[in-house]
Parts: C-alpha cells; sequence; structure tokens
C-alpha cells in the first residue's frame, strides 16, 4: 500500500476538539491521509494523486462547495442556537473567497454550472439541522472547516498541477496563517463544549459518519 502522500503541518491541541479530529481521521482512507483506517469505496477515496480531474467537475464542485459554505456563514450569522455565534468569524469563512474564483472561471469563458444534487441536499440539510439539533451541526461545521481546511489544500493544489496551469484559486488562500486559524477554531469548540455532557460529546462525536457521507458525494464531483 502507498503511503500519505502529503504530511500538514501539525500542531499541539487537545481536549474535545481532539477527539473530533480522532473521530474524523479514522474515516479517511489510507491513501487520503496518515491516520486513515478506512478501505476506499469510491474513486474520491484513492489517493489525490490518481484523481483523474476535469474543469467541468472542479467546478460542480467549487459551485457545490460554496452553497454548502454560504449557508454554514448564513446559519452562524442568524445563530438560532446561541453558540453558533462563537463560530461566526472564525476567519475560515470561504464563500466570499468562492465567489471569487467563480468570476475568474466565468472571466475565463468558463460556463458556471447551477448548483447540482450534493450541494442542494447537504445545504437544505444544514438548514434543517442547525435548528433542531445543535450538537450534530457543530460536527458538521466542524468537519467542513477543518476538512476542507486541511485536506482541502492539498486537494486544490494536486488539481491546479493537474488542470489549472497552477493557478492558485482564493479557495485555498487565508488573511493570515491557516495553521493558527485552524488552531483557533478548534479552542472555540473546546470552549463551547465544555459544559457538555458525555452524551451530549458522544452525540457530536456520531454524526462525524454523516459528515463524511455528505461531503464525500460533493468532492466525487470533481472527478466527474
Ligand atoms: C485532515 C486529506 C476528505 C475531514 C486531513 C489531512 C489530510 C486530509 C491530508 C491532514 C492530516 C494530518 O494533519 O495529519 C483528505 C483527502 C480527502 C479528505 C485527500 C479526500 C476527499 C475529508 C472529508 C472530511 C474530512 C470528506 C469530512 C467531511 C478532515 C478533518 C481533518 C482532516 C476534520 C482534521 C483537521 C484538523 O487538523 O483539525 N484530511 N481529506 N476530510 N480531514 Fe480530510
Amino acid at each position: 500500500t502507498e503511503a500519505a502522500p502529503v504530511e500538514v503541518p501539525r500542531i499541539k491541541h487537545g481536549g474535545f476538539a481532539d477527539e473530533m479530529r480522532s473521530a474524523a481521521m479514522k474515516l479517511h482512507t489510507r491513501e487520503q491521509a496518515r491516520g486513515g483506517e478506512k478501505e476506499a469505496e469510491g474513486p474520491e477515496e484513492r489517493s489525490v494523486a490518481k484523481w483523474e480531474p476535469t474543469i467541468e467537475g472542479y467546478l460542480k464542485f467549487l459551485v457545490d462547495s460554496y452553497m454548502v459554505f454560504y449557508t454554514l456563514e448564513g446559519i452562524v450569522h442568524k445563530a438560532a442556537h446561541p453558540c453558533y455565534a462563537e463560530f461566526r468569524n472564525t476567519g475560515l469563512e470561504r464563500s466570499d473567497n468562492l465567489a471569487k474564483d467563480l468570476e475568474w472561471f466565468k472571466d475565463q469563458g468558463q460556463a458556471i454550472p447551477e448548483p447540482s444534487d450534493p450541494g442542494v441536499r447537504y445545504a437544505s440539510f444544514l438548514e434543517d439541522l442547525s435548528e433542531k439539533d445543535a450538537l450534530a451541526f457543530i460536527c458538521h461545521f466542524y468537519n467542513i472547516y477543518c476538512g476542507h481546511s486541511a485536506g482541502g489544500q492539498m486537494i486544490g493544489k494536486k488539481i491546479a498541477e493537474k488542470i489549472l496551469d497552477k493557478k492558485q484559486l482564493e479557495f485555498y488562500k487565508w488573511d493570515g496563517e491557516l495553521p493558527q486559524l485552524l488552531q483557533a477554531a478548534r479552542e472555540k469548540l473546546n470552549r463551547v463544549s465544555e459544559g457538555w455532557t458525555m452524551e451530549e460529546k458522544n452525540r457530536c462525536l456520531e454524526e462525524t459518519g454523516q459528515s463524511f457521507k455528505y461531503s464525500r458525494n460533493i468532492f466525487r464531483l470533481i472527478l466527474m
């Protein structure tokens, strides 16, 4: 078997955010990330080096990702549950940057597709969940931001090499250093979860599988 292709710099963390991270790392395949344990089922679970992305597929992925991030940013802005307000302005927000990227593709003469099923369904699932199950919602929030940032960055780099003549999209640029932003987000999660009971923590952890299922469907668009 092949070793994980890229190592993203690690920084020290701890507390509940660490448990969330372990739950997520286990659901990666060994080809995707060090610490992954899952067997690859679909092509999006193979090593990114083996992906054969297309511009059309990648644009679908970016449009659907825009939908998901835009929805998440609206949810924390509205804060139906007061604890969501903690997750405003993490510096990890992606919808403005994605909008710029879609503009760039348009300027290149690319047709921007309508949102497709995986993004539409995930966005409406998140809207719904955010109202009725804050613990589960926070799991999705964590996985989307931390997952797309850590793994996403290396995916973006590989794709840029293969189909974008190395053009670095705004999606993969942050104001500030990504490791620090991620660290601050983990600390927020630790703070928010401080008062949770074991059952509540488990509810949040248990949702990790769902979060992967929805996100995988969006990643899979890259290979269409
Ligand atoms: C971290 C790759 C999909 C959630 C990572 C890391 C890599 C990676 C290389 C960093 C590992 C490290 O620091 O040692 C990938 C690849 C994917 C993928 C290639 C292919 C599609 C996903 C999905 C989710 C996810 C679908 C969940 C929705 C996470 C989380 C982390 C992570 C939560 C930990 C971030 C942190 O350090 O706090 N991934 N990943 N990843 N990924 Fe993924």
